[in-house]
């Protein structure tokens, strides 16, 4: 039985002092621990945020990694830097990283295989675009993004990642993919893992992500292969990212 997890992705909004407050909301509102949950938060905040964290089931995120070990890399944040201070996970080759700073299938393979390196979980985005769709592509761009990170790291390493497949045209536009829609991407995620080993396909948290509320998350995490959610906009707010991770 595969545990589900939900995500939450801060992208670049709110203050130190609002992070803060949204954490202690939500870690004094969680009151199981049926699900793995975590918040991404600018970089910036995280070693604050982990300093409220320690020992609560909220766990937390970068919102990307660098794809070197260390260097002449300005603006960038390594793993052995994250993995210092206690990160749990990193988004990789979320689609605003891959349509406004150019990140591509091959640096996304790089920034997983360097988040693993520190033992940082990666949660590899996926997704396609309305016009990849509209032309029948969604299955052969989905291909692509897994086959660049798989030709890098091995199948064996998805034991210790996470998916999360995002529409491009759900994000942030309230279009959230139907719940038979999503299940199809998944449950074809899920074949194309089993196709190179069953087991690791049979435990591989694959989430959904893009206009995710509290009012449609229940439907969806029922679909058989969606294992929770990552979510923008309603993680911003304390009582809709819980009504979220209480829908599991
Ligand atoms: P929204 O939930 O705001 O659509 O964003 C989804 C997303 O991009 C999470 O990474």
């Amino acid at each position: 039985m595969r545990r589900s997890l939900v995500v939450g992705n801060w992208k670049m909004n709110g203050t130190l002092a609002s992070g803060k407050a949204l954490v202690q909301e939500i870690v004094s509102g969680l009151d199981n621990t049926n699900a793995d949950i975590a918040v991404c938060p600018p970089f910036i905040y995280l070693s604050e945020i982990d300093k409220l964290l320690q020992g609560s089931h909220l766990k937390f995120g970068a919102q990307n990694i660098a794809d070197q070990e260390s260097g002449a890399y300005t603006g960038e944040v390594s793993a052995s830097m994250l993995k210092e201070i206690n990160c749990t996970y990193a988004l990789v080759g979320h689609s605003e990283r891959r349509s406004y700073y150019g990140d591509t299938n091959e640096t996304v393979a790089a920034r997983f295989n360097q988040a693993l390196s520190q033992d940082v979980c990666p949660i590899l985005c996926v997704g396609e675009t309305l016009e990849q769709r509209e032309q029948d592509k969604t299955f052969q761009v989905i291909d692509e993004q897994l086959n660049a990170v798989i030709d890098l790291v091995g199948i064996e390493s998805f034991a210790k990642a996470v998916i999360a497949y995002e529409p491009v045209w759900a994000i942030g536009t309230g279009k959230t993919a139907s719940d038979e829609q999503a299940q199809e991407v998944h449950q074809y995620i899920r074949q194309q893992i089993a196709k190179r080993d069953q087991s690791i396909a049979d435990n591989m948290q694959i989430l959904y992500g893009g206009s995710v509320k509290p009012d449609n998350a229940k439907a969806l995490f029922a679909m058989a292969d969606i294992d929770g959610g990552l979510i923008g906009g309603a993680s911003l707010d304390a009582e809709s990212f819980l009504g979220i991770y209480n829908s599991i």
